[in-house]
């Protein structure tokens, strides 16, 4: 055995076997254990602002809709013909009375309700029952603006999910109409895992040149931010007292502090990273979700959106955007940063090189603290029925 396959003396709590980012066999229990169990993030209400207004994505790589109701209530469905199985939506988003499925012309209402068959006599003699094969259900609910959905009928409700964890964001997200003023994705060669990693840890910050200029604690010892940590593995980051994003040191000479969303301080960043996959970024005026569709072991679809208040004048839309994109466009100075370090982390993984990850830093819940990636592998373990650490190893007392 070569030293890069020794794992590391520490508490095995501290480091990751690679492995769980690279094992497609893993990858496939995380889409039943994981991805098929919990609520995810799908898109924000304002994407489905009109009854009529649908969208289409998939969960657990199972495909979904989501659409707005003529009563005005956004509800999930797998999209997926209760007849021969064809997707009923096969464009990505619009607006629609009723859903036709192309092939043979089944019709649903907005509310999933099968509403016509064509040639319907043909199917007199069998007695085919259309209040019984309406499109399938599947759970979806909002909070603070935010759809999320859960394939699992038997899981709690959103709220008890999310818990405490989503309280820092109720205000901001919550008190104004928001909507998306940003969307972009991308199919990113790295496991999905390793970009919620990138997301939750803050170690790295010193990886980008306009955080450190921003954003002081970086380089020092202490800081006002503290990491939080929740139930279900969620966790966060944010300051009970000071300021904490300096952008006037980012070397824009135009920043002003116009914007601030409701219930934040001037220049106030929160960060919220909910399991499995979500990551809620709001600095000051602007807000980043990222949301992931993973493909398979090492490629993984990011969807990255903005929000702004709805009804800004042209004037603070456009501040918005700046804002946002000087950070978080495609051609930001932090986003593609963050791209190359997980898409390097993947390259080396699936050579087995260097077996172990660390996360051995223990800081009092400083920022640069690993409690809470700690918290998040020990809760996909949990859900897994194996350790991040000895992903291969029988678990005690398991069958
Ligand atoms: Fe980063």
């Amino acid at each position: 055995m070569h030293q890069g396959h020794h794992p590391p003396a520490l508490p095995d709590t501290h480091y990751l076997d690679n492995r769980i980012f690279t094992d497609e066999t893993i990858f496939q229990e995380e889409q039943e254990r994981i991805f098929s169990k919990v609520w995810q993030f799908v898109c924000h209400e304002s994407e489905v602002a009109q009854p009529g207004d649908f969208r289409r994505t998939s969960l657990a790589g199972k495909p979904v809709l989501v659409v707005r109701g003529t009563d005005g209530k956004i509800r999930g469905f797998y999209n997926v013909c209760r007849h021969r199985a064809a997707e009923v939506v096969r464009t990505e988003s619009g607006n629609a009375r009723s859903f036709t499925c192309f092939y043979h012309h089944w019709t649903y209402s907005l509310e999933g309700r099968l509403r016509a068959v064509a040639k319907a006599e043909g199917y007199e003699r069998a007695g085919l029952d259309k209040s019984e094969l309406g499109l399938v259900p599947v759970r979806t609910e909002s909070v603070a603006g935010l759809v999320f959905m859960c394939l699992d009928p038997e899981c709690e409700p959103l709220e008890a999910f999310l818990g405490e964890s989503i309280r820092p964001i109720l205000e901001p997200l919550g008190s104004a109409p928001m909507e998306v003023f940003h969307f972009h994705k991308a199919v990113i060669h790295t496991n999905w895992k390793l970009w919620q990693d990138n997301n939750s840890e803050r170690y790295h910050s010193m990886l980008h040149a306009i955080n450190r200029a921003t954003q002081p604690w970086v380089l020092g010892k202490t800081s006002p931010m503290k990491l939080r940590l929740f139930p279900n593995a969620h966790s966060g980051y944010w300051s009970d007292g000071e300021a904490t994003v300096a952008y006037e040191r980012g070397g824009y000479q135009d920043v002003t502090r116009d914007g601030t969303l409701p219930g934040l301080r001037d220049q106030e960043m929160r960060v919220l990273n909910l399991f499995p996959d979500l990551m809620i970024n709001i600095r000051s005026n602007v807000v980043r979700l990222d949301r992931m569709i993973p493909l398979d072991a090492g490629r993984t679809l990011v969807e990255w959106r903005g929000l702004g208040v709805k009804g800004d004048s042209d004037e603070m839309r456009s501040l918005r955007l700046k804002h946002h994109n000087m950070f978080w466009g495609p051609a930001g100075r932090n986003l593609p940063e963050d791209l190359l370090a997980v898409e390097s982390q993947y390259r080396t993984m699936r050579t087995d090189s260097v077996r172990y990850s660390i996360l051995a830093r223990e800081e009092d819940l400083n920022p640069t603290d690993d409690a809470n990636l700690r918290a998040y592998y020990v809760e996909w373990g949990r859900r897994m029925g194996r350790r991040a650490a000895a992903p291969f190893e029988q678990l005690q007392g398991a069958a």
